[in-house]
C-alpha cells in the first residue's frame, strides 16, 4: 500500500501553499521562548503574541511557520488516545490586521481538499465538517460560501470547543476548526465532540478579543479588542500525517513508528498483539520524543519546572520499557533512532548530539540508581504498614518516595498492589498538588513581579519604547514618564517611599542575559532616588525600581540618571570574565562543554554547563590558567549586530532559550574567533580591564550538569590576599616558611 505523503512532505506543502499566497516563512522558535506565563511554546503563535497585542509592529503582515510546541497537562492521555502528543509541530498561518476570516477559510481549505497530485492534501470533502462559534453566524455564511457545503454540515459548538485563548491572559477570539469524520467504527453518528470519530486537525482563530483573566476554557474575561482583527491558526502536524499515511494514530507515523519498532526488538513484544503494551510503546515513542527535542533546546532534567517536566517524561520513557520487560539502559536504544528521524528537520540533533545524549543518558543512569534505592525504602513502608495492619499506604510516603526518590506514583500504585496495598492517592495528589503550586509562585517569582504587564504596555503604549544608552554613556538627563507605586500610578513618591520610575531615556542596563541590573541614583530638584532594581517587564520598555532616599519626588522635574560607575565597572569585568571562562573551560573540557545558564554581578560569576562528571583540581586549575592568559595577552573585545544566520556561520554560541529580534543579534567576541556569543551584556574594552579571574569552586546542580564560580577584579584580588594571610599566619604560628607548610602540617 502507498504510505501516503511523508510528514517532511506534508510540512513542505503547507509552507509552500502560504508562502505562496503572500506569506514570509519564519522558522520555527525555541521550545523556551521568555514568556513569563508559559512554561514552554504551546502553540505556534506564541512567537508572534506582541504583533497580536499591538505591542510590536510585526516585520510583515503575513507569516506562517511551523512550530515546536510541548504540552503536558495531558501526559496521562499519552498513548491512550490517537493523537495526545507531548511534543508536536503545529503548522500555522498568521495574519497581523491583513485578512480575516474569509481568508482564512478560503486559504485553509484550499489547501485541505486539493488534490494530492496538486500540491494539496486531497481530502474527501464529504467526510469533512467545518464547526463555527455558536455565535459566529459570519463564520457559517463564509463557511457555506467557501465550501458549497450545506447549513447541516456546519457545526454550532460553544466555548470549551470553539472558543480559543492562550489559557492565560493574553489574545483570543472565536474560532472554527474542521473536522474529519473517521467513520462509525470510531463513536456514534453526530457526537460531534467525541474527537476520535469527528476529529480535529486544523484550528482557525479569528483573534479579535483581549483577555485579562482565563478561569477555564468556558470563563474568561474578555478585557476589549485588539487593536486589529488578525488570524491565529493550528494544524497538527502529526494528525494529518496519520491521517494521510493511513494509520490509527499519531504514534505510528513515519517519524515517530521506528522508535517503537525499536523498542519491539529490544523487548520482544509486538505492537497491535496487547492494548497495555501498545499504550506503552506509544509512551516510549512520544517520551523519547519529546526529552530529546527538549534537552535540544537547553532543558536539563531537574525537579523544577521545566527541568521537572523533562525528567518526568526521561524517566516515564525508561519505565515504561522495563515494564515491557527490558531493563538494560533504553535510552541509547532508543534516542538515536528518534534523531534520525527528527534530525531531517532539525540538524541541531545532530550537530549536539553529543551534549544531548549525554544529558539523556545521565539522567537514564541516575533514575536506575534511585530505583534501586526506592525499591528499598517502598518495601521497609510496606512492611510497616502491614506491621500496623493496615493496607494503606499514606499519601506522604508516596510522596516522599516521589518527591525524594523520583518514583512515580504509577510505579508506587504498582508494586502497592503486588503487595496487597493500596496507596492514599487522594493524600498523595494535595502534596503533589502544593507542590506544583511552589514551584509556580517560585517560576513567577523568577520572573519579577510584572505578572499584570498591562500599566506598562499602557505606558509603552503612550509614550513609545525606552531610550535606551546602557552602552553608550552612563549618566542622562531625563524626563519621568510614569510613577507607580504597587503597580498603580501616583503623581509622587513620599521620602522613605519604593515605587516604580520609567524614563524617557536611561543609562541604566536592565536585568537580562544572566547580569544583574544595574545600581546608582535618580537625582531631582530637591531630592535623590536610589536605583535598587531595574527590569524589563515588556520588550522596549525599561522600569526602575526605586526608593526615595531623601525630598519628594517631583515628576515635572528634570532628572539626572546616573549609573554607579564603579559598579558598572565591575558589572563589565564580570560579564566579559564570564564569557572568558566559557571559552576556558571549552578549550580545557572540549567544544561540547556547553553553557546552560549564568549569573554574574560586579565580583562574581557563575556559570551551568553541560557536563557528566565533577571537574578535576587539574582541570580547575587549567581553565583558570587559560583563562587568566587571555587576560594577559589584553585579547580585544568588540561587538557588532548581525543576523542570526551570519552568527550562526560565525560560530557564535547561541544559548537556548534566549529570545532575539527578528532582524540582527548582537554578537559579543573576546580576541577574534576565540569567544563569540550573542550577548546584549556590558563588557570590557579588552580583556586585560577584567583584573582577575580566580576559580572558586565547581560543584554539581543537578544531573549531567555542573556549576562553576569564579571571582573577577578587586574581588579577585582580595580573595588571594585571604587566603596568602591565611598562609602567612599558619606559618607563623607552625614556626615555618609558606613553601614548607604543608610538609609541616603532615
Ligand atoms: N493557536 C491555536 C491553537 O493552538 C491555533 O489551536
Amino acid at each position: 500500500m502507498d504510505d501516503g505523503l511523508s510528514t517532511a512532505e506534508i510540512r513542505r506543502r503547507f509552507l509552500a501553499h502560504f508562502e505562496a499566497a503572500g506569506h514570509t516563512v519564519v522558522p520555527s522558535a525555541s521550545l523556551l521562548l521568555d514568556d513569563p506565563n508559559l512554561l514552554f511554546v504551546n502553540a505556534g503563535m506564541v512567537p508572534f503574541k506582541p504583533y497580536f497585542l499591538g505591542q510590536e509592529t510585526p516585520p510583515y503582515p503575513r507569516a506562517t511557520s511551523v512550530q515546536k510546541c510541548i504540552r503536558t497537562p495531558d501526559i496521562e492521555d499519552v498513548g491512550r488516545t490517537t493523537r495526545h502528543g507531548t511534543f508536536f509541530e503545529m503548522c500555522g498561518n498568521f495574519s497581523f490586521g491583513d485578512y480575516f476570516k474569509e481568508g482564512a477559510i478560503e486559504l485553509a481549505w484550499e489547501l485541505v481538499t486539493k488534490p494530492v497530485a496538486d500540491g494539496g492534501w486531497g481530502f474527501d470533502e464529504s467526510r469533512l465538517y467545518p464547526s463555527v462559534y455558536v455565535d459566529d453566524p459570519e463564520a457559517v455564511a463564509l463557511w457555506r460560501r467557501v465550501t458549497g457545503l450545506p447549513d447541516d454540515r456546519i457545526i454550532r459548538l460553544g466555548k470549551k470547543e470553539n472558543y480559543w485563548s492562550m489559557g492565560v491572559p493574553g489574545p483570543g477570539g472565536p474560532c472554527s476548526e474542521i473536522l474529519i469524520d473517521r467513520g462509525p467504527a470510531y463513536g456514534p453518528d453526530g457526537d460531534f465532540t467525541a474527537e476520535d470519530r469527528y476529529l480535529e486537525f486544523w484550528n482557525l482563530v479569528f483573534m479579535q478579543d483581549e483577555l485579562s483573566a482565563v478561569r477555564s476554557k468556558e470563563d474568561f474575561d474578555i478585557a476589549g479588542s485588539l487593536p486589529k482583527r488578525n488570524i491565529d491558526t493550528g494544524m497538527g502536524l502529526e494528525r494529518v500525517a496519520f491521517l494521510l499515511q493511513g494509520k490509527e494514530n499519531m504514534y505510528e507515523i513515519d517519524v515517530m513508528f521506528p522508535v517503537i519498532e525499536r523498542a519491539e526488538e529490544l523487548t520482544g513484544r509486538k505492537y497491535g498483539a496487547d492494548p497495555t503494551d501498545d499504550v506503552r510503546l506509544r509512551v516510549v515513542a512520544d517520551h523519547v520524543r519529546s526529552s530529546m527535542m527538549l534537552i535540544g533546546d537547553g532543558v536539563t532534567p531537574g525537579n523544577e519546572a521545566r527541568g521537572y517536566v523533562l525528567r518526568r517524561l526521561l524517566r516515564r520513557a525508561v519505565r515504561s520499557m522495563r515494564l515491557l520487560g527490558y531493563d538494560d539502559p533504553a535510552l541509547p536504544e532508543l534516542l538515536p533512532i528518534s534523531r534520525d528521524k527528527m534530525g531531517e528537520t532539525y540538524a541541531e540533533l545532530h550537530t549536539d548530539w553529543d551534549r544531548i545524549s549525554r544529558v539523556a543518558y545521565a539522567e537514564e543512569e541516575v533514575f536506575r540508581k534511585t530505583l534501586q534505592a526506592g525499591t528499598q525504602i517502598f518495601d521497609l513502608a510496606a512492611s510497616e504498614v502491614k506491621a500496623q495492619e493496615s493496607r494503606v499506604l499514606p499519601g506522604s510516603k508516596a510522596f516522599a518516595l516521589h518527591d525524594t526518590y523520583g518514583f512515580p506514583i504509577d510505579l508506587t500504585l504498582e508494586m502497592a498492589a503486588e503487595q496487597g496495598l493500596s496507596v492514599d492517592e487522594d493524600g498523595f495528589r494535595r502534596l503533589m498538588a502544593e507542590q506544583r503550586e511552589r514551584a509556580k509562585a517560585d517560576a513567577r517569582a523568577k520572573k519579577g513581579q510584572h505578572a499584570d504587564t498591562s500599566v506598562y504596555r499602557g505606558i509603552l503604549d503612550d509614550h513609545g519604547p525606552t531610550e535606551w544608552l546602557a552602552y553608550e554613556t552612563l549618566e542622562t538627563e531625563s524626563r519621568a514618564l510614569a510613577v507607580l507605586r504597587e503597580g498603580r500610578p501616583v503623581t509622587t513618591l513620599g521620602n522613605g517611599e519604593i515605587g516604580e520610575v520609567v524614563l524617557d531615556r536611561t543609562p541604566f542596563y536592565a536585568e537580562s542575559g544572566g547580569q544583574v541590573a544595574d545600581a546608582g541614583i535618580i537625582e531631582f530638584d530637591g531630592g535623590r532616588l536610589e536605583v535598587v532594581d531595574v527590569q524589563r517587564p515588556v520588550r522596549g520598555l525599561v522600569v526602575h525600581q526605586v526608593r526615595v532616599v531623601d525630598g519628594e519626588l517631583d515628576p515635572s522635574s528634570t532628572l539626572h540618571a546616573q549609573v554607579d560607575p564603579e559598579w558598572r565597572t565591575g558589572a563589565r569585568q564580570a560579564h566579559s570574565g564570564t564569557h572568558v571562562v566559557h571559552a576556558a573551560l571549552r578549550e580545557v573540557l572540549g567544544p561540547s562543554a556547553l553553557q546552560s545558564g549564568s549569573y554574574n554581578r560586579p565580583g562574581y560569576l557563575r556559570l551551568d554547563f553541560g557536563w557528566l562528571s565533577g571537574l578535576t583540581a587539574e582541570q580547575l586549575r587549567d581553565i583558570e590558567q587559560v583563562s587568566n592568559h587571555a587576560l594577559r595577552a589584553d585579547l580585544p573585545v568588540g561587538w557588532q549586530y548581525m543576523t542570526l544566520a551570519e552568527a550562526k556561520e560565525w560560530g557564535a554560541l547561541a544559548l537556548f532559550g534566549e529570545t532575539y529580534d527578528d532582524q540582527k543579534v548582537r554578537v559579543v567576541e573576546i580576541g577574534g574567533p576565540w569567544s563569540r556569543e550573542l550577548c546584549g551584556g556590558t563588557h570590557v574594552d579588552h580583556a586585560s580591564q577584567i583584573g582577575t579571574i580566580v576559580v572558586t569552586g565547581e560543584s554539581s546542580v543537578g544531573s549531567g550538569n555542573r556549576r562553576i564560580e569564579a571571582l573577577t577584579g578587586v574581588e579577585g584580588f582580595g580573595y588571594l590576599a585571604r587566603e596568602r594571610d591565611v598562609v602567612s599566619r599558619l606559618s607563623t604560628l607552625l614556626k615555618t616558611q609558606p613553601d614548607d607548610l604543608v610538609g609541616r602540617v603532615s
